[in-house]
């Protein structure tokens, strides 16, 4: 157990070792992946799932069950309030949404009382607002909350998504056999593409065969999926979303390589301004789902989330990193006492060397902010030319820094301050570049 008095002082002091490991980002992957022309950058939208659930009482809760009326309203909302013009640009449909069984010729039906007009009527609205349409099914027998799934029906339900112009298929894997997704997986992936329309295709393949204990095969999911989840749901809490940072921590290796433009491993739904989260947790989770290249999917109640929840979903400097086109997932690279430090290579590149996004986390909880103080070099950012640092939560420019430089950042319990540092392409001079200081000091 670590005790102390008083605010910790963290000299962050890393070996070459961790430069070492910086050198992994530089491998580029070779393995040949699914080509749909999708999610070159991970998707970015609105998912009922994590705040609304399997609200069905549409007499007791209109206003927020599973209905038609609910995403109409958050599509709405996606468009007036912004989020559109960010990025958001996804609709989705989650769990819940079908009659309990098929109609007469082998058709999923959406249920008749809570989407009256039907799901290509719904996606037409989407689609009327400038958006996109997704929606969910099960790779197994049932849907994980009772409904039909694929099984003995994927050619129609494939026909059927193409025919109310979807754009993004989740296919949960809940009432199957993991053994079978090597093969299922794949074949589903084949019907979507054979209807001729392009669909994202989110699977939940290698989760379910690691609670089964199979190792997935990332080779072949790479190559069929455009996002795949690889731990648990997220849940309302801190601790749940600590859970999914460690997963992705410890795991790196295994799974940070197999991220790129268009297959992204998906750490789940952002949680951001619901019940679990304080403002600094709510910082940390953006922070780091962009440091993971994670898909950005909203899962709140846009009609009353609070302002300042609001202002980080829209975080347009963190958002950019999260979309950053080289599409290289960042890894863990430090964790001392409680302290962690993310990093993730994003473009620009001159010569050899990338700029990055790093994120500064505290997962302490004693009360008071800890100061981290660390070079550029010791964070693997060795180019001579230096870097243009900036804070993307806070408006502090750093100007230029050399490798040498030593910067400290305060980091706030359970919080985080997330840096860019791009790459110069000259060799750097104590000030930032102003034509208006340059012209005026050349006379
Ligand atoms: C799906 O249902 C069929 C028919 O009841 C059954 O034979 C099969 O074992 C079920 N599959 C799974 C994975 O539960
Ligand atoms: C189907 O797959 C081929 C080969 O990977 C790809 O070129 C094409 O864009 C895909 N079409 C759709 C609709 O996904």
């Amino acid at each position: 157990m670590f005790h102390n008095s008083g605010p910790p002082k963290f000299s962050v002091i890393l070996v070459g070792i961790l430069v070492a490991l910086i050198g992994l980002f530089s491998l580029v992957n070779q393995i040949s992946a699914l080509d749909n022309g999708l999610a070159r950058t991970p998707p970015m939208g609105w998912l009922s799932w994590e705040r609304f659930r399997c609200n069905t009482d549409c007499d007791g809760d209109p206003e927020n069950c599973i209905s038609e009326r609910l995403f109409r309203t958050m599509t709405d909302l996606v468009v007036s309030e912004g989020y559109a013009q960010a990025g958001y640009s996804y609709i989705n449909v989650d769990d819940c949404w079908l009659e309990k069984s098929r109609g007469p010729q082998g058709q999923l039906v959406a249920d008749r009382k809570r989407f009256p007009s039907g799901m290509k009527a719904l996606s037409d609205y989407v689609h009327a607002r400038g958006l996109k349409f997704g929606i969910y099914q099960d790779f197994g027998n049932y849907t994980c909350a009772g409904y039909p799934g694929i099984i003995g029906y994927s050619h129609l339900d494939a026909r059927l998504f193409a025919d109310w112009n979807v754009d993004y298929v989740k296919l949960d894997g809940c009432y199957s056999l993991p053994i079978d997704m090597d093969i299922g997986y794949p074949e589903f992936g084949r019907l979507l593409n054979s209807t001729g329309r392009p669909m994202v295709y989110s699977c939940s393949w290698p989760v379910y065969q690691i609670y089964a204990g199979i190792t997935p095969n990332y080779a072949s999911i790479i190559q069929h999926c455009n996002l795949w989840r690889n731990f648990d749901d997220i849940q309302d809490s801190w601790a749940s979303v600590e859970s999914i940072i460690d997963y992705y921590g410890n795991n790196q290796d295994a799974i940070a390589p197999n991220a790129g433009p268009g297959h992204w491993n998906d750490p789940d739904m952002l949680i951001i301004g619901n019940y679990g989260l304080s403002y600094e947790q709510s910082k940390t989770q953006f922070a780091l789902w962009a440091i993971l290249a994670a898909p950005l999917l909203m899962s709140v109640d846009l009609r009353t989330i609070r302002p300042e929840y609001k202002a980080i979903l829209q975080n347009r400097k963190i958002i950019a990193v999260d979309q950053d086109p080289l599409g290289i997932q960042g890894r863990r690279i430090y964790k001392h006492k409680g302290i962690e430090i993310w990093s993730r290579p994003i473009a620009p590149i001159y010569q050899t060397y990338y700029s990055y996004a790093v994120a500064f986390v505290n997962r302490r909880s004693d009360g008071t902010p800890s100061d981290v103080a660390v070079t550029l070099r010791e964070l693997g950012l060795t180019s001579p030319t230096g870097y243009r640092v900036e804070d993307l939560y806070e408006d502090v420019d750093y100007g230029v820094l050399s490798p040498q430089t030593k910067i400290k950042v305060k980091v706030n319990p359970s919080g985080v301050v997330i840096l860019r540092a791009d790459v110069q392409p000259e060799r750097f001079s104590r000030a930032p570049f102003n034509p208006l200081t340059y012209f005026r000091t050349k006379k």
